[in-house]
């Protein structure tokens, strides 16, 4: 169901890969309650993915972007904007990537270099699109800005590998910067901390099926999906969380406070 909650409002969402993706779910949530976004991915994904198709779906242009490069960032918010034809409401900063993770790399016997590649990606991208943001003067007040994040940033996954790390850090950067953003611009900064879901990224972590398992079994309300997750950020965008900000909100079916429930305490009781 849509109620216009976005209308007249502008964005630009970033890491639509293929039809699984959170952001493509977002986009096309987003164009349903009718916002405008710009969609951009980094060169290659355009070639991996099916981001056109996206595109077309929701009548939006597709600039491509590395979201590691200054540069590249700064002519993707002019011509936003330009395409757009006027400042911005939203964006989603939905990107993340772990060399460590995809080449099976164990967390004690990491490779730095791809350490820090997949921090750049990861985290420090999030500081870099909101600098260029907020130097260009680029976010309209009241604005929304939203990462995605993992609960692994809080509490030990051993599989998540240095992924780990670099939400804690993005996390960290959402407060940091949000600080300023807030106090100078009224634009809010906040990150959705979301269930594992089945998508390239989620499914590159050793072991996804167990874990996505095990967290449905733990949740009082079973795992949120990707669909749940572009509803939750559909209000973070909308004007009805105007005050939100600084925040790591959880979108997961209740695990994240969660001890043990009946289900799990089932799989170890010996049969009496
Ligand atoms: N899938 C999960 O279980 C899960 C759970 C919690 C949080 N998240 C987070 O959600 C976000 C989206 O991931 P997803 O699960 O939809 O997977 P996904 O693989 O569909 O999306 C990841 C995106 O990051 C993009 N990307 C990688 N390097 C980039 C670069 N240099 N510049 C620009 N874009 C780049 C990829 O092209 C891809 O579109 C990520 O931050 C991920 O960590 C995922």
């Amino acid at each position: 169901m849509a109620y216009n909650l976005l209308k007249g409002k502008r964005g630009i969402i970033f890491g639509a890969l293929d039809e699984n993706s959170i952001a493509w779910k977002t986009a096309e949530r987003v164009h349903e309650e009718g916002g405008k976004f710009v969609l951009s991915n980094a060169p290659i994904a355009m070639r991996m993915g099916s981001i056109n198709q996206l595109a077309e779906k929701t009548g939006s242009k597709v600039i491509a972007a590395d979201a590691t490069n200054m540069e590249d960032l700064e002519k993707l918010v002019d011509a936003a904007t330009e395409e757009l034809g006027g400042k911005l409401d939203f964006i989603l900063h939905s990107i993340g990537m772990s060399i460590n993770v995809r080449k099976g790399k164990h967390y004690t016997d990491q490779n730095h270099d791809w350490t820090a590649k997949g921090w750049d990606v990861s985290a420090g991208s999030f500081h870099k699109v909101m600098q260029v943001l907020y130097k260009k003067d680029a976010m309209n007040e009241w604005g929304s800005i939203v990462a995605l994040t993992y609960m692994a940033a809080q509490r030990v996954f051993p599989d998540y590998n240095d992924m780990a790390d670099n939400k804690a850090y993005l996390e960290s950067i959402a407060r940091s910067f949000g600080y300023f953003f807030g106090k100078d611009k009224k634009v809010r900064v906040n990150t959705i901390s979301q269930s594992p879901t089945p998508t390239t990224a989620g499914k590159g972590v050793k072991g996804f099926d167990g874990f996505i398992a095990y967290a449905e079994k733990m949740s009082p309300l079973g795992n949120a999906t990707a669909d749940d997750c572009a509803n939750y950020t559909v209000s973070l965008f909308s004007d009805l969380t105007k005050k939100v900000t600084l925040q790591n909100l959880f979108n997961d079916g209740g695990f994240s406070n969660m001890g043990v429930s009946d289900a799990v305490m089932d799989a170890f009781v010996e049969n009496e």
